[in-house]
């Protein structure tokens, strides 16, 4: 039977590591040079078939400015999946992943103790071929399998580089939930 499902991801991670611009990629199919810093938090939605389902991704970007820090926990609300975003080509924005997982699990097992599953996004791969990067990819699998084997993907916003695979992974491991 076809069931529709709405499925509620949430995006976090410093600022400036591109959340906005994953999410605007996948959605919106464009990506900016000059993307304004997100206040809080902006919700984009889209539909997707997953096998034989309708589901609505349904994708909260967060505001990764210090000043927003600690987010109310009323957004972590019926989330379905947590992914968390850094930037490869910035060493401070991995460091920081400690910090929001710690702080997301704080708040969401006052919530509701049923464990949510995480992913971890590398963002800017397309500065790799710059030699940019900061952070390889073992590095950042090897948090993954410290932090419980979470899934890892390697994305690029602005070349749209695995964005699609990235986003649909998400929305099945969501959907699993
Ligand atoms: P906050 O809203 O402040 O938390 O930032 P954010 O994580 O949403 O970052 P945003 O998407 O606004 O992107 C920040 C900057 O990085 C912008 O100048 C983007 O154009 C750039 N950017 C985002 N993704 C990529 C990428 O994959 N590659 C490169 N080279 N630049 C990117």
């Amino acid at each position: 039977s076809r069931r529709r499902s709405l499925l509620k991801v949430i995006l976090l991670g410093e600022t400036t590591v591109g959340k906005t611009s994953l999410v605007n990629q996948f959605v919106h199919e464009r990506f900016r040079e000059e993307s304004d810093s997100t206040l809080l938090a902006d919700i984009s939605s889209k539909e997707l078939q997953i096998d034989d389902r309708h589901v609505t991704l349904q994708l909260w970007d967060t505001a990764g400015q210090e000043r927003f820090r600690s987010l109310p926990p009323v957004f972590f609300r019926g989330a379905d999946c947590v992914v968390l975003v850094y930037d490869v080509t910035n060493p401070s924005s991995f460091r920081s992943l400690d910090i929001w997982h710690r702080q997301f699990l704080e708040t969401v097992n006052q919530l509701d103790p049923k464990k949510l599953p995480f992913v971890l996004v590398g963002n800017k791969a397309d500065l790799d071929g710059q030699n940019r990067r900061k952070v390889s990819e073992d590095r950042a699998r090897q948090w993954c399998a410290i932090c419980g084997n979470i899934p890892y993907f390697e994305t690029s916003a602005k070349d749209n580089q695995n964005v699609d695979d990235a986003f649909m992974h998400i929305a099945k491991i969501a959907l699993a939930h």
